[in-house]
Protein backbone atom coordinates (compact mmCIF):
# COMPACT_ATOMS: atom_id res chain seq x y z
CA UNK A 1 0.00 0.00 0.00
CA UNK A 2 1.35 3.67 -0.91
CA UNK A 3 2.39 5.15 2.32
CA UNK A 4 1.00 8.49 3.30
CA UNK A 5 3.16 11.03 2.39
CA UNK A 6 3.64 13.15 5.57
CA UNK A 7 7.21 14.95 3.76
CA UNK A 8 7.68 18.39 2.93
CA UNK A 9 8.04 16.89 -0.27
CA UNK A 10 7.34 15.13 -2.74
CA UNK A 11 3.83 15.36 -1.38
CA UNK A 12 0.89 13.54 -2.12
CA UNK A 13 -0.41 13.85 -6.01
CA UNK A 14 -3.65 14.20 -6.49
CA UNK A 15 -5.89 11.87 -8.56
CA UNK A 16 -6.92 14.65 -10.84
CA UNK A 17 -3.27 16.17 -11.14
CA UNK A 18 -2.07 12.27 -11.44
CA UNK A 19 -4.43 12.06 -14.54
CA UNK A 20 -3.39 15.27 -16.51
CA UNK A 21 0.40 13.74 -16.13
CA UNK A 22 -1.49 10.68 -18.35
CA UNK A 23 -2.58 12.14 -20.72
CA UNK A 24 -1.70 11.20 -24.26
CA UNK A 25 1.23 12.74 -25.30
CA UNK A 26 1.42 15.99 -26.76
CA UNK A 27 3.80 17.94 -29.15
CA UNK A 28 5.84 20.55 -27.04
CA UNK A 29 5.46 23.12 -29.97
CA UNK A 30 1.53 22.77 -30.76
CA UNK A 31 -1.01 25.48 -30.26
CA UNK A 32 -2.36 23.30 -27.86
CA UNK A 33 0.51 22.80 -25.56
CA UNK A 34 0.96 26.44 -25.82
CA UNK A 35 -2.61 27.15 -24.73
CA UNK A 36 -1.65 24.75 -21.40
CA UNK A 37 1.63 26.29 -20.49
CA UNK A 38 0.49 29.86 -20.21
CA UNK A 39 -2.57 28.54 -18.82
CA UNK A 40 -0.35 27.10 -15.69
CA UNK A 41 1.62 30.28 -15.98
CA UNK A 42 -0.93 32.85 -15.54
CA UNK A 43 -2.30 30.52 -13.13
CA UNK A 44 0.86 30.58 -11.08
CA UNK A 45 0.94 34.54 -10.69
CA UNK A 46 -1.18 34.72 -7.90
CA UNK A 47 0.54 32.53 -5.68
CA UNK A 48 3.44 34.58 -6.22
CA UNK A 49 1.84 37.91 -6.16
CA UNK A 50 3.33 39.18 -9.06
CA UNK A 51 2.11 40.25 -12.44
CA UNK A 52 4.71 39.98 -13.87
CA UNK A 53 7.18 37.42 -15.96
CA UNK A 54 7.26 34.10 -14.67
CA UNK A 55 9.06 31.16 -15.88
CA UNK A 56 9.15 27.62 -16.19
CA UNK A 57 12.82 26.06 -15.92
CA UNK A 58 13.07 22.74 -16.74
CA UNK A 59 14.99 21.30 -13.29
CA UNK A 60 13.96 20.79 -9.75
CA UNK A 61 14.10 23.49 -7.46
CA UNK A 62 17.54 23.39 -6.95
CA UNK A 63 18.46 24.19 -10.51
CA UNK A 64 16.38 27.18 -10.46
CA UNK A 65 18.39 28.34 -7.48
CA UNK A 66 21.91 27.96 -9.06
CA UNK A 67 19.82 29.49 -12.66
CA UNK A 68 19.54 32.16 -10.10
CA UNK A 69 22.92 32.92 -9.36
CA UNK A 70 24.46 32.67 -12.96
CA UNK A 71 21.99 34.65 -14.60
CA UNK A 72 21.95 37.67 -12.35
CA UNK A 73 25.82 37.86 -10.88
CA UNK A 74 29.74 37.54 -12.61
CA UNK A 75 32.22 35.93 -10.81
CA UNK A 76 34.11 38.10 -7.88
CA UNK A 77 30.24 39.47 -7.24
CA UNK A 78 29.15 39.83 -3.31
CA UNK A 79 25.77 39.21 -1.72
CA UNK A 80 24.72 38.86 1.88
CA UNK A 81 23.03 35.04 2.21
CA UNK A 82 20.82 34.38 5.32
CA UNK A 83 21.89 30.95 6.84
CA UNK A 84 19.51 30.72 9.46
CA UNK A 85 18.72 26.47 7.64
CA UNK A 86 19.56 24.31 5.55
CA UNK A 87 18.52 25.66 2.52
CA UNK A 88 19.60 29.62 3.47
CA UNK A 89 23.33 27.77 3.35
CA UNK A 90 22.99 25.52 0.57
CA UNK A 91 21.98 28.73 -1.72
CA UNK A 92 25.26 30.50 -0.50
CA UNK A 93 27.31 27.02 -1.44
CA UNK A 94 25.83 27.33 -5.04
CA UNK A 95 26.29 30.85 -5.22
CA UNK A 96 30.39 30.12 -4.10
CA UNK A 97 30.98 27.41 -6.27
CA UNK A 98 30.35 29.25 -8.88
CA UNK A 99 32.77 32.34 -7.57
CA UNK A 100 30.52 34.77 -6.14
CA UNK A 101 31.39 35.58 -2.63
CA UNK A 102 28.62 35.27 0.39
CA UNK A 103 28.50 36.75 3.30
CA UNK A 104 27.37 34.38 5.59
CA UNK A 105 24.23 36.28 8.38
CA UNK A 106 22.09 34.68 11.12
CA UNK A 107 24.07 31.44 10.98
CA UNK A 108 21.87 30.69 14.37
CA UNK A 109 19.31 27.91 13.09
CA UNK A 110 16.94 28.13 16.17
CA UNK A 111 16.25 31.62 15.87
CA UNK A 112 14.54 33.68 13.01
CA UNK A 113 16.41 35.37 10.60
CA UNK A 114 16.04 39.04 11.70
CA UNK A 115 16.45 42.16 9.56
CA UNK A 116 18.58 44.16 11.69
CA UNK A 117 21.19 41.22 11.41
CA UNK A 118 20.80 41.42 7.54
CA UNK A 119 21.29 45.16 7.73
CA UNK A 120 24.29 44.86 9.65
CA UNK A 121 25.92 42.36 7.28
CA UNK A 122 24.83 44.54 4.69
CA UNK A 123 26.88 47.29 5.92
CA UNK A 124 29.77 45.83 6.52
CA UNK A 125 29.61 44.38 3.33
CA UNK A 126 28.27 47.34 1.22
CA UNK A 127 29.74 45.92 -2.10
CA UNK A 128 26.71 43.18 -1.81
CA UNK A 129 24.64 42.97 -4.79
CA UNK A 130 21.99 40.97 -3.48
CA UNK A 131 20.30 39.10 -0.33
CA UNK A 132 19.48 35.68 -0.72
CA UNK A 133 17.21 33.80 1.43
CA UNK A 134 14.99 31.05 2.03
CA UNK A 135 10.83 32.23 2.73
CA UNK A 136 10.53 28.63 4.62
CA UNK A 137 13.45 26.29 5.38
CA UNK A 138 12.72 23.40 5.44
CA UNK A 139 15.27 22.22 7.75
CA UNK A 140 14.02 24.21 10.92
CA UNK A 141 10.27 24.77 9.78
CA UNK A 142 11.48 29.07 10.23
CA UNK A 143 9.50 30.98 8.07
CA UNK A 144 11.67 34.41 7.13
CA UNK A 145 10.47 37.81 7.04
CA UNK A 146 11.03 38.74 2.99
CA UNK A 147 8.84 41.74 3.61
CA UNK A 148 11.61 43.09 6.72
CA UNK A 149 14.04 41.75 4.96
CA UNK A 150 13.37 43.09 1.56
CA UNK A 151 13.38 46.55 3.09
CA UNK A 152 16.73 46.53 4.36
CA UNK A 153 18.05 44.90 1.43
CA UNK A 154 16.17 48.08 -0.56
CA UNK A 155 17.56 50.49 1.28
CA UNK A 156 21.02 49.09 0.69
CA UNK A 157 20.51 48.91 -3.34
CA UNK A 158 20.69 45.47 -3.31
CA UNK A 159 18.35 42.76 -5.10
CA UNK A 160 16.23 40.76 -2.59
CA UNK A 161 16.37 36.63 -4.31
CA UNK A 162 13.66 34.52 -2.36
CA UNK A 163 13.92 30.56 -2.57
CA UNK A 164 10.14 29.92 -1.68
CA UNK A 165 10.25 26.48 -2.63
CA UNK A 166 8.70 25.01 0.36
CA UNK A 167 6.09 27.74 1.15
CA UNK A 168 4.50 29.08 -2.69
CA UNK A 169 0.96 27.95 -2.37
CA UNK A 170 0.91 27.24 1.33
CA UNK A 171 2.11 30.22 2.47
CA UNK A 172 1.08 33.71 1.16
CA UNK A 173 3.53 35.31 -0.84
CA UNK A 174 3.17 38.72 -2.37
CA UNK A 175 6.37 39.39 -4.73
CA UNK A 176 4.86 43.10 -5.57
CA UNK A 177 3.91 44.03 -2.39
CA UNK A 178 7.44 43.39 -0.76
CA UNK A 179 9.47 44.07 -3.63
CA UNK A 180 10.93 40.89 -4.31
CA UNK A 181 13.02 40.62 -7.32
CA UNK A 182 12.99 36.61 -7.68
CA UNK A 183 11.60 34.15 -5.71
CA UNK A 184 11.78 30.80 -6.79
CA UNK A 185 9.24 27.58 -6.69
CA UNK A 186 9.34 23.76 -7.26
CA UNK A 187 6.46 21.31 -8.91
CA UNK A 188 6.54 18.32 -5.46
CA UNK A 189 5.58 20.69 -2.69
CA UNK A 190 2.72 22.74 -2.25
CA UNK A 191 2.36 22.85 -6.27
CA UNK A 192 0.80 19.09 -5.58
CA UNK A 193 2.90 17.59 -8.97
CA UNK A 194 5.69 15.12 -9.88
CA UNK A 195 9.13 16.91 -8.86
CA UNK A 196 11.04 18.19 -12.25
CA UNK A 197 9.96 21.66 -12.71
CA UNK A 198 10.87 24.90 -11.12
CA UNK A 199 9.50 28.21 -11.67
CA UNK A 200 10.94 31.74 -11.53
CA UNK A 201 9.35 35.03 -10.98
CA UNK A 202 11.61 37.56 -11.79
CA UNK A 203 11.45 41.80 -11.40
CA UNK A 204 12.67 44.75 -13.71
CA UNK A 205 15.55 44.96 -11.06
CA UNK A 206 16.70 41.35 -11.48
CA UNK A 207 15.97 41.53 -15.31
CA UNK A 208 18.64 44.73 -15.33
CA UNK A 209 21.37 42.69 -13.68
CA UNK A 210 20.59 39.62 -15.84
CA UNK A 211 21.56 41.72 -18.63
CA UNK A 212 25.27 42.74 -17.55
CA UNK A 213 25.84 39.45 -15.32
CA UNK A 214 28.91 37.13 -16.98
CA UNK A 215 28.43 33.68 -15.24
CA UNK A 216 28.30 31.03 -17.74
CA UNK A 217 25.08 29.58 -18.37
CA UNK A 218 23.28 28.17 -21.65
CA UNK A 219 20.28 25.64 -20.73
CA UNK A 220 18.99 28.27 -18.11
CA UNK A 221 19.63 31.35 -19.58
CA UNK A 222 16.47 33.40 -18.38
CA UNK A 223 16.38 35.75 -21.21
CA UNK A 224 15.93 32.92 -23.68
CA UNK A 225 13.55 31.57 -21.40
CA UNK A 226 11.32 34.48 -21.76
CA UNK A 227 11.85 34.90 -25.61
CA UNK A 228 10.28 31.61 -26.21
CA UNK A 229 7.03 32.39 -23.48
CA UNK A 230 6.68 35.65 -25.66
CA UNK A 231 6.63 34.04 -28.98
CA UNK A 232 3.08 33.99 -30.89
CA UNK A 233 2.70 30.45 -29.71
CA UNK A 234 4.37 30.76 -26.58
CA UNK A 235 6.92 27.78 -25.73
CA UNK A 236 10.08 26.96 -23.84
CA UNK A 237 13.59 26.59 -25.24
CA UNK A 238 14.33 22.37 -25.49
CA UNK A 239 12.06 20.03 -25.39
CA UNK A 240 9.25 20.97 -22.54
CA UNK A 241 8.19 18.48 -20.17
CA UNK A 242 5.04 18.64 -21.22
CA UNK A 243 3.12 16.10 -18.67
CA UNK A 244 4.59 18.25 -15.57
CA UNK A 245 3.22 21.36 -17.15
CA UNK A 246 0.16 19.59 -17.27
CA UNK A 247 0.04 18.61 -13.46
CA UNK A 248 1.00 21.73 -12.69
CA UNK A 249 -1.92 23.54 -14.51
CA UNK A 250 -4.54 20.99 -13.06
CA UNK A 251 -3.18 21.29 -9.40
CA UNK A 252 -3.28 25.21 -9.71
CA UNK A 253 -7.17 24.61 -11.38
CA UNK A 254 -7.23 22.04 -8.05
CA UNK A 255 -6.14 25.19 -5.99
CA UNK A 256 -8.55 27.85 -7.12
CA UNK A 257 -11.38 25.83 -6.67
CA UNK A 258 -10.76 25.55 -2.87
CA UNK A 259 -9.97 29.77 -2.98
CA UNK A 260 -6.42 30.32 -2.29
CA UNK A 261 -7.52 31.81 0.68
CA UNK A 262 -8.94 28.75 2.42
CA UNK A 263 -5.77 26.82 1.02
CA UNK A 264 -3.61 28.89 3.25
CA UNK A 265 -6.08 28.44 6.37
CA UNK A 266 -5.99 25.16 5.81
CA UNK A 267 -2.21 25.07 5.97
CA UNK A 268 -2.16 27.16 9.11
CA UNK A 269 -4.58 24.81 10.68
CA UNK A 270 -2.13 21.84 10.21
CA UNK A 271 0.66 23.29 11.26
CA UNK A 272 -1.42 24.40 14.39
CA UNK A 273 -3.14 20.92 15.45
CA UNK A 274 1.02 19.27 14.59
CA UNK A 275 2.33 22.15 16.83
CA UNK A 276 -0.30 21.66 19.72
CA UNK A 277 0.14 18.01 19.66
CA UNK A 278 4.37 18.19 19.72
CA UNK A 279 3.13 20.07 23.30
CA UNK A 280 0.53 17.74 24.65
CA UNK A 281 2.75 14.55 23.94
CA UNK A 282 5.33 16.60 26.04
CA UNK A 283 7.84 16.99 23.32
CA UNK A 284 9.33 19.99 21.41
CA UNK A 285 9.68 21.89 18.02
CA UNK A 286 13.32 21.23 17.13
CA UNK A 287 13.42 25.29 16.98
CA UNK A 288 11.01 26.43 19.80
CA UNK A 289 12.32 30.14 19.90
CA UNK A 290 11.61 31.04 16.04
CA UNK A 291 9.40 33.74 15.94
CA UNK A 292 7.29 32.57 12.86
CA UNK A 293 6.88 29.49 12.05
CA UNK A 294 6.37 28.03 8.23
CA UNK A 295 2.68 26.99 8.29
CA UNK A 296 3.45 24.10 5.58
CA UNK A 297 5.62 21.97 7.77
CA UNK A 298 6.77 21.07 11.47
CA UNK A 299 10.49 20.26 12.69
CA UNK A 300 9.94 18.13 16.18
CA UNK A 301 13.07 16.94 18.29
CA UNK A 302 12.39 13.49 19.03
CA UNK A 303 12.17 12.68 23.32
CA UNK A 304 15.38 12.12 24.86
CA UNK A 305 14.58 8.17 25.12
CA UNK A 306 13.10 7.57 21.38
CA UNK A 307 15.37 8.40 18.35
CA UNK A 308 14.39 9.87 15.58
CA UNK A 309 15.42 7.06 13.02
CA UNK A 310 13.11 4.78 15.62
CA UNK A 311 10.48 7.24 15.34
CA UNK A 312 10.21 7.34 11.59
CA UNK A 313 10.35 3.62 10.88
CA UNK A 314 7.77 2.78 13.34
CA UNK A 315 5.45 5.67 11.53
CA UNK A 316 6.63 3.45 8.37
CA UNK A 317 5.38 0.58 9.74
CA UNK A 318 2.11 1.98 10.20
CA UNK A 319 1.74 3.35 6.68
CA UNK A 320 2.86 6.93 7.32
CA UNK A 321 5.91 8.41 5.64
CA UNK A 322 7.26 11.14 7.70
CA UNK A 323 10.79 13.00 7.06
CA UNK A 324 14.73 12.93 8.94
CA UNK A 325 16.04 15.82 10.52
CA UNK A 326 18.53 17.64 8.03
CA UNK A 327 22.05 19.05 8.35
CA UNK A 328 23.28 19.90 12.38
CA UNK A 329 19.40 18.56 13.32
CA UNK A 330 19.67 15.21 11.91
CA UNK A 331 20.74 13.27 15.28
CA UNK A 332 17.97 14.30 17.46
CA UNK A 333 14.98 16.20 14.67
CA UNK A 334 12.19 14.70 12.36
CA UNK A 335 10.05 16.48 10.17
CA UNK A 336 6.26 16.25 9.49
CA UNK A 337 5.14 18.11 6.25
CA UNK A 338 1.41 19.66 6.33
CA UNK A 339 1.53 21.04 2.65
CA UNK A 340 -0.50 20.80 -0.62
CA UNK A 341 -2.67 18.60 -0.93
CA UNK A 342 -2.38 16.68 2.99
CA UNK A 343 -5.92 17.74 5.06
CA UNK A 344 -6.67 17.81 8.13
CA UNK A 345 -7.69 14.04 8.69
CA UNK A 346 -4.28 13.14 7.26
CA UNK A 347 -2.31 15.32 10.18
CA UNK A 348 -4.98 13.57 12.83
CA UNK A 349 -4.45 10.31 11.89
CA UNK A 350 -0.44 11.01 11.61
CA UNK A 351 -0.53 12.32 15.24
CA UNK A 352 -2.75 9.88 16.37
CA UNK A 353 0.27 7.54 15.06
CA UNK A 354 2.64 9.41 16.90
CA UNK A 355 1.33 9.84 19.61
CA UNK A 356 1.05 5.63 20.16
CA UNK A 357 4.52 5.77 19.49
CA UNK A 358 5.32 7.98 22.30
CA UNK A 359 3.28 6.63 24.70
CA UNK A 360 4.67 3.40 23.63
CA UNK A 361 8.34 4.37 24.20
CA UNK A 362 7.30 6.16 28.08
CA UNK A 363 6.47 2.84 28.83
CA UNK A 364 10.09 1.61 27.86
CA UNK A 365 8.89 -1.25 25.43
CA UNK A 366 11.74 -2.25 23.47
CA UNK A 367 11.57 -1.02 19.95
CA UNK A 368 12.61 -3.07 17.19
CA UNK A 369 13.65 -0.81 13.92
CA UNK A 370 11.85 -2.12 10.57
CA UNK A 371 13.84 -2.33 7.63
CA UNK A 372 12.92 -0.66 4.48
C1 LIG B 1 13.49 25.36 0.77
C2 LIG B 1 14.01 24.42 -0.26
N1 LIG B 1 14.84 24.89 -1.20
C3 LIG B 1 15.33 24.10 -2.16
C4 LIG B 1 15.05 22.77 -2.21
C5 LIG B 1 15.66 21.91 -3.26
O1 LIG B 1 14.71 21.68 -4.23
P1 LIG B 1 14.76 20.39 -5.17
O2 LIG B 1 14.84 19.21 -4.29
O3 LIG B 1 13.48 20.53 -5.94
O4 LIG B 1 15.93 20.54 -6.06
C6 LIG B 1 14.19 22.22 -1.25
C7 LIG B 1 13.88 20.78 -1.26
O5 LIG B 1 13.51 20.21 -0.29
C8 LIG B 1 13.67 23.07 -0.26
O6 LIG B 1 12.85 22.60 0.69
Amino acid sequence: MTPLLMTPGPTRVPDRVLAAGAMPMVHHRSEDFSGLLMSAVGRLRPLFGTRGDVLPVHSTGRGALEAAITNLFSPGDELVAVCNGRFGEMWAEIAERFGVVAHRCCEDWSVSAGAPEVEAALDAHPRSRAVILAHSDTSTGALNDVAAIAGVARRAGALVMVDAVSSLGGAPFCFEEWDVDLAVTASQKCLMSSPGLAFVAIGARAWEAQKTARLPRSYFEFAAIRKSLARARPETPGTTPVHLVAQVKAALEQIEEEGLERVYDRHEKMARMTRSAVTELGMSLQCPDLERLSPTLTAIRAPKDLSPAVIRDQMRSRGILVARGLGRFEPTCFRIGHMGDIRPADVRRTLDALGDIVAAGARSRPLQRVRG
